[in-house]
């Protein structure tokens, strides 16, 4: 294996931040705590609504490379290592795509290879995404056997209307037997659901909370449909609930759910206590991951800059890519009049907030850096005015967009010369 990739990478960003306007360098007393995520590219199906970074397994699943692409995301990590020395990695978590299409011998020889170049903390979270219409008893046991300790599962909805306006390969009894399997399994389960979706009134989506709920998981994630660019739900629009009707099903979702003992701890996310999604608490109070796997993104700490990488997209091209030790198809150092928005856009989706001293730990700047924007948002009612915390308030937290984008400064990231432009989506949905 090499790391030719790297040292063909670090000295192009280097250029780009020596000329970088306005890029004074940060200060980091510690680097952030490590995570590590990797990309598994592939499903059964596309579904209508979804833009992640997922292809269609066309010559069906016993075709996928599943050997090629495990050999590849090892040496991608490889690669990668330099960046990364002497780090313990705090989580592990296997999205998608549907990561349980692969085998669970595959997901064993993955891990294993994880542990064996990186040192991972002896009580990390291990999580694998899991489609139910994927679902094999046998094959969850593997992942469990593999060091899997966490399960995150895509549902949905339990209504069988819904999965079928939503294009999903599974039906109601598949997503109950699967979860009934998980939870028999592993004493970590997420269930992913989605709200407001076509045709869908209040009482639907509290039938769907309630047979959620019978299963008892530690976490669940509720996320309102979104319709995005480059989805077959944007070029041909379903018929949605309004806005009111959203925000009625929001509010009853919410309210069973603290009736129920959950946690409302972040937007979209509510767990038993302690069963926090400690992989994604990374991602929103701002610490570093490394994205391993086709389109996977990365950003990390070094003790001078903020980098984001982005690795090539298209499953085959990623293979080639890495075979020639060139895994990134864009590096990008994060600039100062960026980072307090980016700082922002996760920290703000917790409910609790974090501590005014994470920014400095976790920018390199001084909170003054973001002061203006404070008062502002202070000012308009939508954050606390706390000195110890950064949280916002009921009302931020209903009109989050708006006091996030009241940080959000002209201020593109420095590319490095090297690289094409793309878009880095800096939120993230997934429940992990
Ligand atoms: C990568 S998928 C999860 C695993 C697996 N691929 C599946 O769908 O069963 C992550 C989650 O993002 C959510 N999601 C995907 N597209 C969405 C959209 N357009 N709006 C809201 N949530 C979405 C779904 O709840 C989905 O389970
Ligand atoms: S929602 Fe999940 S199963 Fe559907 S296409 Fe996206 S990643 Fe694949």
């Amino acid at each position: 294996m090499t790391t030719a990739g790297a040292e063909k990478v670090a000295p192009a960003v280097a250029v780009a931040v020596a000329f970088a306007p306005g890029l004074g360098g940060p200060h980091f007393a510690a680097l952030p705590p490590l995570a590590l995520y990797v990309h598994i590219p592939w499903c059964l199906r596309k579904c209508p609504y979804c833009d992640f970074n997922s292809h269609e397994a066309r010559g069906g699943i016993d075709n996928l490379p599943e050997a090629a692409y495990v050999d590849a995301l090892l040496a991608d990590l490889e690669v990668a290592l330099p960046g990364i020395w002497g780090r313990r990695v705090s989580s592990v978590f296997m999205g998608g795509g549907t990561p349980s299409l692969f085998s669970a011998g595959g997901i064993d020889r993955l891990l294993a290879g994880i542990r064996a170049r990186v040192p991972l903390a002896p009580d990390a979270e291990v999580t694998l995404e899991v489609n139910p219409g994927t679902f094999e008893r046998d094959k969850f046991e593997g992942f469990r056997n593999a060091g899997v300790n966490r399960l995150s599962l895509g549902v949905q909805s339990f209504n069988p209307a819904h999965l079928t306006a939503l294009g999903r390969v599974h039906d109601a009894d598949e997503a109950r037997r699967a979860a009934d399997a998980a939870l028999a399994l592993f004493d970590n389960v997420n269930l992913d659901l989605m709200y407001a979706l076509p045709g869908q009134n209040v009482e639907d989506a509290r039938a769907d909370l309630r047979t959620a709920l019978a299963f008892n998981p530690q976490h669940l994630s509720f996320y309102h449909l979104t319709i995005e660019p480059n989805t077959l739900f944007h070029r041909y629009p379903p018929v949605l609930p309004n806005d009111d009707m959203s925000a009625d099903i929001e509010a009853a979702v919410e309210d069973a759910l603290a009736d129920a003992d959950y946690v409302h701890y972040e937007t979209s996310a509510h767990s038993r206590v302690g069963y926090e999604c400690r992989h994604n608490l990374n991602y929103w109070r701002f610490g570093d991951y490394l994205g391993i796997g086709a389109g996977a993104h990365s950003k990390l700490s070094l003790p001078d800059r903020v980098i984001r990488q982005v690795r090539w997209k298209q499953p085959a091209q990623y293979i080639d890519q890495i075979a020639s030790g060139a895994p990134l198809m864009e590096e990008t150092a994060v600039v100062r009049d960026a980072i307090g928005f980016e700082f922002m856009l996760n920290a703000l989706r917790l409910n609790a907030g974090v501590p005014t001293t994470l920014f400095a730990e976790r920018t390199g700047y001084p909170l003054a850096l973001v002061q203006r924007e404070l008062g502002e948002a202070v000012q308009r009612g939508l954050l606390e005015r706390d000195p110890t915390t950064l949280r916002a308030t009921a009302l931020g937290r209903r009109f989050l967009n708006d006091l996030q984008a009241i940080f959000l400064r002209d201020a593109p990231a420095v590319k490095s010369p090297a690289t094409v432009p793309v878009a880095t989506p800096i939120t993230f949905r997934r429940d992990p």
